[in-house]
């Protein structure tokens, strides 16, 4: 890889500190226009045409005849990635920039280099803030070195020519001196043997490797991005939307937004939405407003400025008749459903029955949730075999009361609901009891927190019916999964050092199955003063229709806050 002369591969031979703080020390003193060198004697980019980007930026990338300018025509990113860039230019390179015109070259960016809506969908746990583990597909050796410090979903989020991953590995290390000696070397020395192929060894440093790896996966230009620029519009959203949702501790939520378009902007909208959780019955009503980037990545808020504030990020279809996503808060924006809207049109929507699980010979009322949902005759809802549809009334609330006779003798399994001349699949499930419980998820992590500057990171666990299904046998493909079931819940030692007692310190699970972690900081009646860290066995207790005890268990770790943290999610919600 040829070396780019940018100012910040300079920086990165300044004297090694031991503090990540002396490199910005360095970029920041260096406020002087620089000049960016372009590598590549024919370079692709994009000519940029908003006048606020070149009058704001140019003193430092300058604009060459065709319209591009240094460095930023050279990249695509999310209005998340754009947002960093600027933040960064503002903090680190003292540029002066009113908030409208930084929410100007955000929306400008994102829409005319933006990333496809094919391209983001493999990252998209990481728009949507979920704290997944993520198996990256690409090259395990690059993805070892880029997870060091943040999720590989920043990595995914992003296209640059060669030249431009050259320079991002060149900010890192001005940024963080000490990124080289740790995260960025060769562990051991270079290769000389033919590998067991009798090729040639592969001898490139690490960098080397990633930077020819990533530009080949992630380059500036993708066929992918041609087409959706393209056709790329603001979506035409007005209108009812069915919701339906699921949020981990607190089940299914059902009920419908109603999306208005801004008349002055048509990418911005205001919502109205009206839900039910499901199975506590508990009713939420709020207004909201989004903006909508790159012609499909919906950021909104709704409730702003108040304490049930959530943020939406979603994603529309091409069909512009569904969108999904998550709808999120808490300091690690760790609480919150997950979503999907379904356009109501002429026909009525069916999104959900609940409860979903019925028991075979038992009597039971379900609610039909969905949009546009009219009274219809019995016989318009067909449950399939076995299940009898005794009388519907409604629709209140949005949703139908459905009185349901399952026989006793009903063949076990899901049921598809044919309904308003569409179906629903696996809309109910017919069993037979409920054989074993699971918890989810099987290793969770929560951070101790709200002694001072840091807030507490809670983790949600709740416990999962199975039936063992057709074959009567645990654990196996055919098993039933009969969602949420009633537990009690308790925390039990995981044993990871004699005489272990992390259980007295860490925190409390609430009986809703939320694990609340104790007061962050040394703890002087903890032996060495330990802050209230630790490992332990967190424990569901079901009683089943016969009485029988089922128990299950997943791990927690209570860990530290996270001392550093960068949100630029939260500037680019409307
Ligand atoms: C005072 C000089 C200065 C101004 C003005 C300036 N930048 Fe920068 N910019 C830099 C420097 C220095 C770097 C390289 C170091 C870095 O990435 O922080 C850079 C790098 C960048 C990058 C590449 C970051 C990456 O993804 O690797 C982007 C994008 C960028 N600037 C955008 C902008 C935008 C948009 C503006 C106008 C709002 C702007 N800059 C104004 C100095 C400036
Ligand atoms: C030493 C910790 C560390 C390692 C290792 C690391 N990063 Fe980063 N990276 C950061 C930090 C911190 C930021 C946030 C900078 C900011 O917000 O301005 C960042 C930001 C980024 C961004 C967004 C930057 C922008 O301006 O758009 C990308 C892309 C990225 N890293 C890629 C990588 C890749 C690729 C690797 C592996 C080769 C890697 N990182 C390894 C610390 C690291």
């Amino acid at each position: 890889m040829s070396t780019p002369k940018h100012p910040t591969r300079l920086m990165a031979s300044a004297k090694h500190t031991a503090v990540p703080l002396a490199g910005l020390a360095v970029l920041l003193a260096w406020t002087a226009a620089p000049t960016f060198a372009q590598e590549d004697e024919d370079p692709e980019g994009y000519a940029i045409t908003n006048q606020t980007v070149i009058e704001s930026c140019q003193r430092c990338h300058t604009l060459d005849d065709e319209g591009r300018m240094t460095r930023i025509s050279y990249l695509r990113k999310t209005p998340e990635g754009w947002q960093t860039s600027i933040r960064r230019m503002v903090s680190l390179h003292n540029v002066g920039l009113a908030p409208d015109a930084a929410r100007e070259i955000v929306r400008y960016l994102s829409d005319r280099q933006g990333i496809a809506p094919e391209e983001l969908r493999p990252a998209l746990f990481e728009v949507e803030r979920r704290l997944t583990d993520h198996d990256y597909e690409g090259d395990s050796g690059v993805e070892f070195t880029c997870i060091q410090c943040h999720s590989m979903g920043r990595v995914m989020t992003q296209r640059r020519t060669k030249d431009e991953w050259g320079l991002l590995i060149a900010t890192h290390r001005a940024l963080y001196p000490l990124v080289d000696r740790f995260q960025f070397r060769r562990s051991g020395p270079a290769p000389t043997e033919p590998g067991p192929d009798g090729r040639p060894p592969d001898a490139r440093h690490p960098m080397d490797k990633a930077i020819d790896h990533l530009s080949s996966v992630y380059p500036l230009e993708s066929t992918q991005w041609s087409a959706w620029s393209a056709t790329m519009r603001s979506p035409r959203l007005a209108g009812t939307w069915a919701l339906s949702g699921y949020e981990p501790g607190k089940g299914p939520i059902y009920g419908t937004v109603t999306i208005s378009q801004d008349p002055d902007d048509s990418a911005a909208f205001t919502t109205t939405a009206s839900y039910v959780y499901a199975e506590s019955g508990e009713k939420v009503e709020h207004s909201g407003q989004a903006l909508v980037y790159t012609g499909y990545q919906w950021r909104g808020r709704s409730n702003p400025g108040t304490d049930s504030q959530l943020r939406e990020v979603m994603f529309v279809e091409r069909n512009q008749r569904e969108m999904s996503g998550r709808w999120y808060t808490g300091a690690y924006d760790e609480i919150g459903p997950d979503v999907k809207l379904q356009r109501v049109g002429g026909e009525a929507i069916v999104s959900g029955v609940f409860p979903k699980a019925v028991a075979r010979g038992e009597s039971v009322e379900v609610r039909v949730f969905g949009g546009g949902l009219t009274a219809g005759s019995g016989a318009s809802l067909d449950f399939g075999s076995g299940v009898t549809v005794v009388s519907v009334s409604g629709p209140s609330d949005g949703s139908l009361r459905v009185s349901l006779t399952i026989a006793g003798d009903a063949q076990i399994g899901a049921r598809d609901l044919f309904a308003f001349g569409s179906l629903l699949e696996g809309a109910l499930i017919v069993h037979d009891g409920v054989d074993r419980i699971a918890v989810t998820p099987e290793a969770g992590m929560a951070r101790v927190g709200g002694g001072g500057n840091f807030p507490k990171g809670y983790q949600t666990y709740e416990a999962i019916g199975f039936d063992d299904g057709p074959d009567g046998e645990s654990d196996t493909d055919d098993d039933l999964n009969l969602g949420r079931v009633d537990v009690s819940w308790t925390v039990e030692e995981y044993a990871a050092t004699f005489g272990d007692d992390d259980v007295q310190f860490i925190g409390s699970m609430r009986q809703d199955g939320t694990f609340v972690p104790a007061i962050d900081g040394p703890n002087p009646e903890r032996v060495g003063s330990r802050n209230n860290v630790g490992d332990a066995w967190v424990i569901a207790t079901h009683r089943t229709a016969d009485g029988e005890e089922l128990r299950a268990r997943a791990h927690l770790l209570v860990t530290v806050p996270l001392y550093m943290r960068w949100e630029p999610w939260q500037e680019v919600s409307r």
